[in-house]
């Protein structure tokens, strides 16, 4: 593992070959999804070397991040006699990350699991942080728990197999990062050209994304405050991304939040003071790279209803409408729970849709 990182800040040098000393024979334990078992399952064996290690693969997708495959992973434990000095290596994107994570926490009251991202939005953002889960009842994440992972493993080379879109997926979530951290990421990420794709440049990128999500979230670990400001570009992003499930489509999470970025940089520039120029280089990039969303979310109203039952938001009646956002002031100056009028929102969507 070339690019390794550290939950705890410590800067150890994590390597694969040294957190595996110390488990007992027959207790590594290593989860897939039916893509990452094909593409990147060789890599990992190649550093895992000789140490035995039980495989369980799980249909790729989302509609598998669910309770009935934490069962599949429970059960694969107890079968294979994992004990709690049993460790899971969870190699996969954010499905597998989060599903892993969650049956790890839980199986006999917490078993030590190891991320190894393998798409871009699984490195920078769904392995690290603390938060696995499952989806239940239509609802995503609805069930879950923050656990830490021993480790999360960066080895940007899993790249090289993802299909273009879920580059641009988890490249989304980097500008999100950028924007509300740091100028310099979002120089940097706006100079790396997504036409090319070229891995290797991207690579010290992805540590500087990876470090400003670390640096928030140890802040804040359970959200309770300033970790709400990974939330811009989502209260509008999760409400198309709901209108398009609601078709039964099934959208990339990062377009959506691209999308749901672009209208909160406009209610930023109307409403914070943000400066319209980020509007015009974000705009661009969408209209360049991700196209304007499909859905039929033109029904400003369904996109409205949708963000109202958000649960981010705090209690909303019918008489006081509240939807939470994270706003911009400037490139590094975001802020937390500002509630704007619906009119305002509908304006936003109303530039976001016209483009
Ligand atoms: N825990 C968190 O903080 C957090 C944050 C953001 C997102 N998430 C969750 O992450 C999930 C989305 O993650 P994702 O976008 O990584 O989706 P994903 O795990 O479904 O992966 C996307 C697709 O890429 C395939 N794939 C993965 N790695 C590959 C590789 N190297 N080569 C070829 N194909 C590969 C997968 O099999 C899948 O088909 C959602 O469930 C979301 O809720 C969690
Ligand atoms: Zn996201």
């Amino acid at each position: 593992m070339k690019i390794s990182f550290d939950p705890f800040g410590q800067d150890k040098n994590f390597e694969l070959s040294s957190l595996l000393q110390d488990i007992p024979n027959g207790q590594l334990f290593v989860l897939t999804d039916s893509h990452t078992s094909e593409c990147c399952l060789p890599i990992l064996a190649d550093s895992i070397g000789e140490i035995p290690y039980h495989l369980l693969t799980i249909a790729a997708g989302e509609q598998s991040k669910n309770l009935a495959s934490v069962q599949l992973v429970w059960d694969f434990l107890l079968k294979h006699h994992a004990t709690r000095d049993t460790v899971l290596i969870n190699l996969g994107g954010g499905m597998i990350t989060d599903l892993g994570g969650f049956a790890a926490a839980t199986y006999m009251r917490g078993i030590r699991f190891v991320n190894i991202p393998t798409t871009l939005l699984a490195m920078v953002d769904a392995s690290s942080g603390g938060k696995t889960g499952v989806d239940y009842q239509g609802i995503k994440n609805a069930i879950g728990t923050f656990t830490q992972p021993l480790a999360t493993l960066l080895y940007p080379a899993y790249l090289h197999t993802l299909p273009s879109a879920e580059l641009l997926s988890g490249y989304a979530e980097m500008l999100k990062h950028g924007l509300i951290a740091d100028a310099n990421h979002w120089h940097d990420l706006l100079a790396w050209d997504p036409q090319q794709q070229d891995i290797t440049t991207l690579a010290p990128l992805i540590t500087d994304s990876l470090a400003i999500k670390k640096r928030i979230t140890l802040a804040d670990p359970h959200e309770t405050g300033i970790r709400k400001v990974l939330n811009f570009g989502h209260t509008i992003g999760h409400a198309i991304e709901a209108a398009y499930i609601q078709q039964g489509l099934q959208p990339y999470h990062g377009y959506c939040v691209l999308w749901g970025m672009v209208g909160e940089v406009y209610l930023s520039v109307v409403h914070a003071g943000c400066p319209r120029e980020i509007l015009t280089q974000l705009t661009h990039l969408m209209l360049e790279y991700y196209g304007k969303p499909q859905c039929n979310c033109r029904q400003r109203e369904q996109l409205i209803e949708y963000m109202l039952h958000d649960k981010k938001n705090k209690a909303t009646t019918a008489l006081q409408p509240n939807i939470n956002f994270t706003l911009l002031k400037q490139i590094g100056q975001p802020i937390i729970d500002q509630q704007l009028p619906l009119s305002a929102i509908h304006e936003a969507l109303e530039y976001l849709f016209s483009l």
